[in-house]
């Protein structure tokens, strides 16, 4: 199995599979308040470049119900912030933490990073790739649907790093994704392109929601301006007119179908009130699995 994990697509289905069954265990245990300290001792350095809630409460409670210490660093507050080299950052900590999470910008500094770190390096988030997210999204589909087979999901907004992680999840599990993105808000070429040669047809893109919701078991959606984009707010506002995933448009999805969100959610932009507070919505229990999966994934991977 690869000693990182930066993206989806360095991982098989039944690799992943495990991770989530792994997951279910783990939360089970927490639930239960049964030990499962497989960080003992160890440290993970959590490195962040941009916000965050969820990836850092997640993150550090998981490593310490793990038995470990999760070890915040603030890339502004640190030296990675007035320039020392990705490389020399990764090397360093290598030698203090068995395991590192790093939230950045392009997803070639989390490869620069691993290239460099002789311990795993996990992608807490990058400008292309949320693959930890993905992962407590499929596990939360789990829990109310028993399986991804046979489903339909449906992203409606920008065609982000949540959608792109989305697409190679499609290819790698095998559903059908059918996304609805504004023109000029397309997903990364290189990711639908990839996807299509592994999971031919399973993957459609229109830039009508109401096509994408049409019968969906699993209608995601996400801000339309993600962190780094801010300045771009206003035009994205007019440019994704129409796409907010309101009562009419979840009432073409199938009547128990899931609604997704990462968060944080903007209401009234692309998702409204009633939707995220309504009974299709499974946000809470998506943002609790980001705890287990992510539990699952360092245990998995630090040694
Ligand atoms: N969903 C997510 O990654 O949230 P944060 O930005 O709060 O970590
Ligand atoms: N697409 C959003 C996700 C936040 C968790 C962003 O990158 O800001």
């Amino acid at each position: 199995m690869n000693s990182h994990f930066l993206a989806l697509h360095d991982f098989n289905e039944i690799e992943l599979y495990g991770m989530l069954t792994f997951a279910l265990e783990l939360k089970d245990k927490q639930k239960k308040r049964i030990p499962h300290r497989y960080l003992d001792g160890k440290t993970v350095a959590l490195i962040f470049e941009k916000s965050s809630t969820r990836t850092r409460v997640s993150f550090e409670v998981g490593v310490f119900q793990l038995g470990g210490h999760g070890l915040f660093i603030s890339s502004a507050d640190s030296q990675m912030g007035r320039g020392e080299p990705v490389k020399d950052t990764a090397r360093v900590m290598s030698r203090y933490c068995e395991g590192v999470m790093i939230r950045t910008f392009g997803q070639d500094i989390v490869e620069e990073f691993a290239r460099y770190s002789s311990v795993p390096v996990i992608n807490g988030l990058t400008d292309l790739f949320h693959p930890c997210q993905i992962m407590a999204d499929i596990m939360t589909v789990i829990e109310h649907k028993r399986t991804y087979e046979g489903l339909k999901f449906a992203w409606v907004g920008d065609g982000n790093n949540m959608a792109n992680t989305w697409i190679e999840a499609a290819a790698i599990f095998g559903f059908d994704l059918a996304l609805a993105c504004p023109k000029g808000y397309e997903p990364d070429q290189q990711v639908m392109a990839w996807a299509e040669a592994k999971a031919p047809g399973r993957i459609t893109l229109t830039t009508d929601p109401k096509e994408a919701v049409k019968d969906a078991d699993v209608i995601n959606t996400d801000v339309w301006a993600s962190m780094g984009q801010e300045a771009e707010q206003k035009k994205r506002e007019k440019d994704f007119a129409g796409y907010c995933l309101d009562d009419s448009l979840l009432a073409l999805a199938k009547p128990d179908s899931l609604v997704l969100h990462c968060l944080p959610a903007h209401r009234g932009e692309e998702i409204s009130d009633s939707v995220i507070e309504g009974k299709n919505s499974v946000v809470w229990d998506e943002a609790e699995n980001r705890l287990h999966i992510q539990k699952a994934i360092m245990a998995t991977l630090i040694k």
